[in-house]
């Protein structure tokens, strides 16, 4: 491989020859999967901030396009997301055609004469999303503040229905609710938070339905990112069940302990953020990509002119678990490709038992991610201090812990993804996840199983 392409994954999206963050505009229409991305067009670091555009008809292929919605002189394009406005509620569109539309954070930056703001706002696109218009009214919702951003907008009910936004009041650690009938005029509806993780902002919220696998039953889940204060450290992402009406979100549990490991986290590692599922994906289907990095290293990872990937895509759906708990479980959309190692494993995890499973170059002394399952302590834990190039940030070379889902089983289910740079891992069919980024020496192709009783 190339310098510039050393590390860079194949089924895991990135940015040709720029800086990436969070997913932005997750949209299915007509056919194609769109996934628009914050990027700096011409830089490796956060800055310059505008939309990028990808597109795919499988969620592991992509095609980038050129920058959709570009920054100007006094606004950036921070995130939030597009819908396919079939009823023509905004009138962007002729008769027959249909609007893309994206909502996204405007920013203006604080200057020396007047203090920044955030507002949501609107750009659009009237040929299947090659090409984008700002819209002359924005912004359409703007409530004075600098800290109001990542507007999520879906469709809620039938023909009678009305477009939701969710969206962050983010030092606040709230969310917002705000409804319309045309994305343009917006009322406000409601708010949740502060809850469980505050540790940081709130950010990138999103809110959609899954059903309880096994039932015809539907819970609303809540995701919100938080930046610091994640479960293992800088930036995370927790989630909350409930209901939806319409315009309030009611959780069905909250829990009082203040312990990071009694709340709900999408995934357990230190590389997965502002995740948010896809409008209008086929079938029904619930299919998130999230950020495969951490704001505490991100910008320092050493890769270039490209930096940073998503996560594979997941569809997600609800378990309600032993302890009563509805949980997000999540499966991988997998790629078939030579180039991404995919292990599927089941370990021995009963009381007393201690797998190791060691991801590895297969050269002596070579890189090594080293995952344990901990069938006393009822933990996964993945150390990837001696996986390659740890040394690029203080806050990189780490181990993380994750929960085994609650139960008594014997034994634990594990599916590793490896693709270059990003290592996701998939515990019992989903139920419990962690994504963890690696830069080792070689390719980690080879996998050591080493049973051993727990010491
Ligand atoms: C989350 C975030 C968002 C913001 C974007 C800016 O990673 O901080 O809140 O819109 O990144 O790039």
């Amino acid at each position: 491989p190339t310098v510039s392409d050393r590390w860079r994954p194949a089924a895991h999206f990135t940015a040709r020859r720029s800086w990436l963050n969070d997913p932005n505009g997750l949209l299915h229409h007509d056919g194609v999967y769109h996934l628009f991305f914050q990027t700096n067009p011409d830089g490796s670091t956060w800055g310059d901030i505008s939309w990028g555009h990808a597109t795919s008809t499988d969620l592991l292929t992509w095609t980038e396009h050129d920058i959709a919605i570009p920054r100007t002189a006094d606004e950036l394009v921070f995130s939030g997301s597009a819908v396919a406005d079939v009823h023509n509620t905004a009138g962007l569109a002729a008769p027959g055609q249909t609007a893309l539309v994206a909502i996204y954070t405007a920013v203006r930056p604080a200057r020396a004469d007047r203090p920044g703001s955030q507002a949501q706002a609107l750009a659009y696109s009237v040929d299947g999303g090659r090409s984008w218009e700002r819209y002359a009214g924005n912004p359409v919702l703007d409530i004075g503040s600098e800290e109001f951003r990542d507007p999520k907008v879906f469709w809620y009910g039938g023909p009678d229905g009305h477009w939701v936004m969710v969206v962050a009041e983010a030092v606040d650690r709230r969310v917002a609710v705000y409804t319309s009938p045309n994305l343009i005029e917006w009322t406000f509806e409601s708010r949740f938070g502060p809850a469980h993780a505050v540790g940081g902002v709130w950010e990138c919220p999103d809110l959609f339905p899954l059903t309880v696998r096994g039932t015809d039953r539907t819970r609303w889940v809540l995701v919100v990112s938080l930046n610091p204060g994640g479960i293992a450290g800088g930036t995370g992402t927790q989630y909350f069940v409930g209901d939806f009406d319409g315009r309030t979100f009611t959780p069905e549990r909250l829990s009082l302990s203040q312990d990071p490991r009694d709340l709900d986290w999408l995934d357990h590692g230190r590389d997965y953020y502002a995740a948010v599922s896809f409008n209008d994906a086929p079938d029904g289907r619930r299919l998130t990509i999230g950020w495969a990095s951490n704001w505490d290293y991100a910008a320092h990872t050493p890769t270039g002119p490209w930096r940073s990937a998503m996560s594979l895509a997941r569809e997600l759906d609800l378990v309600r678990a032993v302890d009563g708990r509805h949980r997000v479980a999540q499966r991988p959309v997998l790629p078939d490709d030579p180039r991404v190692t995919v292990v599927d494993l089941t370990v021995a995890s009963g009381a007393g038992e201690r797998t190791e499973v060691v991801l590895s170059t297969g050269e002596p002394g070579g890189s090594e991610l080293v995952l344990t399952v901990d069938g006393d302590a009822r933990t996964l834990t993945c150390d990837r201090t001696r996986s390659g190039d740890v040394g690029f940030h203080p806050a990189f070379a780490s181990v993380e812990t994750a929960p085994l889902p609650p139960g008594d089983a014997t034994t634990t289910d594990l599916r590793i993804v490896v693709d270059a740079c990003v290592v996701e891992i998939y515990v019992d069919g989903g139920q419990v996840t962690l994504t963890a980024l690696v830069f080792p020496d070689a390719p980690l192709v080879a996998v050591r199983v080493l049973p051993s009783r727990a010491r």
